[in-house]
């Protein structure tokens, strides 16, 4: 999993019962044939944790959470789900400060940082998502952005991080940052996290936004770039299966 290209879908706040059977049935070969070459996962809607387990046992699709609360322990929290409660239902991972989270639901680094830890100690992989707004890029800004959202790491001791990049800007509106953006983005996570969190650990750096099964393909090309982060691609086992092959094939 740590060589692999890393296939990962968020379905955000999509799907129901029925739909969710039909496209992970409709998944199951692809993401058999793949295997090999592409770690594959979808973060689901917490109530549909049980049942997408259930329907994909028997192929590796890794199923994991959106978010977990930012409480560690059991009590009086109500609508919250702890990460021992994500472990319980055999969530593997959680996507842990996207956007959305940051702009509807003010997560700041604080908040951040104890989700990760809680991750941490439920033995759930955290993966940080990080991204400038348009208005940051434009004041050529993002670095100094990115950069504060990944010094969380420094607080702990991680021997593996993931980090989704994700520029505000490209989600679910069309555009995408030039290849040699991204390539530029990636290699400046990859430093620090190696800085934060020590030489030995092991990282994943995903890109997401905008990502479809037109640019996959170049964009999984580009250095420093181990896997894509799908949204509204994700949501059709016809572009998710793309993208999945896409991450298959050989470097452009
Ligand atoms: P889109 O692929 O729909 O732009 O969404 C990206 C995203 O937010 C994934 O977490």
């Amino acid at each position: 999993m740590w060589q692999q290209k890393w296939i990962m879908g968020n379905w955000k706040m999509n799907g129901s019962l029925a739909s969710n059977q039909q496209l992970l049935l409709a998944l199951q070969k692809p993401v058999s044939a793949a295997s090999a070459q592409v770690y594959c996962a979808v973060a689901v809607p917490d109530v549909y944790l049980t049942s997408a387990k259930e329907q994909v046992r028997g192929f590796p699709l890794v199923i994991g959470a959106q978010d977990v609360s930012r409480f560690g322990d059991f009590g009086a929290y109500t609508g919250e789900i702890n990460a021992q409660m994500l472990a319980d239902v055999g969530a593997g991972f959680a996507l842990i400060g996207h956007s959305e989270r940051r702009q509807y639901f003010q997560e700041d680094n604080a908040i951040l940082l104890s989700k990760l830890q809680h991750c941490l100690s439920a033995h759930i992989l955290p993966i940080l998502c990080v991204g400038e707004t348009l208005a940051q890029r434009e004041s050529a800004q993002e670095k100094a952005v990115v950069g504060d959202q990944l010094a969380i790491l420094a607080e702990l001791s991680a021997t593996e991080v993931v980090v989704a990049y994700e520029p505000v800007w490209a989600i679910g509106t069309g555009k995408i940052p030039t290849t040699r953006q991204i390539a530029e983005m990636h290699q400046f996570i990859y430093h620090q996290i190696l800085s934060l969190c020590g030489k030995d650990v092991k990282i994943r750096v995903l890109y997401g936004g905008s990502v479809n099964t037109k640019n996959a393909a170049e964009i999984l090309a580009v250095p420093h770039v181990d896997g894509a982060l799908v949204g509204g691609a994700s949501l059709q086992a016809d572009s998710f299966t793309a993208i999945i092959q896409a991450a298959c094939a050989p470097a452009l």
